[in-house]
């Protein structure tokens, strides 16, 4: 059987991330489903009407699903699933306000996932990101590895921009990395930032590096108030779009994602935001580097404070 990915929830995030996949050419097909009425169906028309512009021959495949499940025949046999179902934030919402709503939403779509599609590699978008994960693991109860979360990739790409813009330099120059949750515990690392090979600190000031951590804390409230009505996808789509090429492509690649944490760090029984070689597999394996003393505290309490709202989405 050919390759396949679907896409879950066909708003921005997700209609993008098809399209990216969709032009990345390596997929068989592309499926895109949504609970709206023929919207899929409309987006996938439209993507497959710019193959012979784009040039490429992936098949888009947009699908309605109903409330008991109808239309989830279309994801069988899919090797990843991307979940982009639930709402987006609103200006001065936080992630975290989106924790019930979004909850309901991914544990329907995850327990479809698990009937539909038994050995799919699940990769998580929905916010708030570390919570949805850990969520759609309990409601899949797929292994661990297959299941796992889109935030560090994202993160690092935005303060990876802000690093070239604040240097002038080419983003290719840049290497930064984030870690911990994907919202207030955010846990930027500049010890492991450089510029075409210099140390970060060697060419900022502590406090300009802080006031870029800071951005890139913010970096997706910073989207939400400027558009006012709903939140980033360019950014997100190619970073979950890069995840699922990943896993398809078994790359081994290091990426920063929300993985189950086993005693890395000192830390335990959490999905947080850590550095995992991705491959069909999913997490093939999460890596631990070496971080300063407070990056380490940073990631420990980024930990417990996802440890708690993680156990809250169990009733939820
Ligand atoms: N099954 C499938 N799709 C669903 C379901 C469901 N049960 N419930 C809602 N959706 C669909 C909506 O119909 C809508 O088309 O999810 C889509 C969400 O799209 P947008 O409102 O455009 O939101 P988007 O920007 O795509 O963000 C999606 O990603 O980054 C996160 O915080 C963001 O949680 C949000 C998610």
């Amino acid at each position: 059987m050919g390759k396949k990915v679907t896409v879950v929830g066909a708003g921005f995030y997700g209609s993008t991330t098809a399209q990216r996949l969709a032009e990345y050419d390596i997929f068989d097909t592309v499926v895109l489903t949504d609970i709206i009425d023929g919207k899929p169906a409309g987006l996938a028309l439209d993507l497959n009407q710019s193959r012979p512009i784009e040039g490429f021959e992936t098949k888009v495949v947009g699908v309605t699903t109903g409330v008991n499940g109808e239309g989830y025949e279309a994801i069988e046999g899919s090797d990843v699933v991307v979940v982009t179902a639930g709402l987006p934030r609103k200006p001065g919402m936080s992630r975290m306000d989106l924790l019930e709503v979004n909850a309901k939403i991914v544990r329907q779509v995850a327990e479809n996932i698990a009937k539909y599609a038994p050995n799919a590699v699940v990769i998580v978008v929905s916010n708030p990101v570390d919570e949805m994960t850990a969520l759609a693991q309990l409601a899949t109860q797929f292994p661990r590895n297959r299941v796992f979360g889109q935030a560090g990739v994202l993160d690092t790409a935005r303060f990876t921009n802000s690093i070239a813009e604040t240097l002038a330099v080419p983003v290719k120059s840049v290497k930064a990395l984030t870690l911990g949750s994907h919202g207030d515990t955010m846990v930027p690392v500049p010890s492991r930032c450089t510029v075409d090979g210099k140390p970060l600190s060697d060419l900022l000031p502590a406090e300009k590096i802080e006031e870029l951590v800071v951005r890139t804390r913010n970096g997706g409230a910073e989207v939400v108030a400027l558009l006012k009505t709903g939140s980033a996808y360019y950014a997100p789509s190619a970073a979950a779009a890069r995840m699922a090429k990943a896993v398809i492509e078994d790359s081994g690649a290091t990426l920063p994602v929300c993985a189950w944490v086993d005693g890395e760090y000192g830390i335990s029984g959490v999905y947080l935001g850590v550095e995992a070689q991705i491959g069909r597999e999913g997490v093939k394996q999460v890596v631990e580097d070496k971080l300063t003393d407070s990056e380490i505290a940073g990631l420990k309490e980024a930990a417990e404070a996802v440890r708690a709202k993680q156990a809250d989405v169990a009733n939820l």
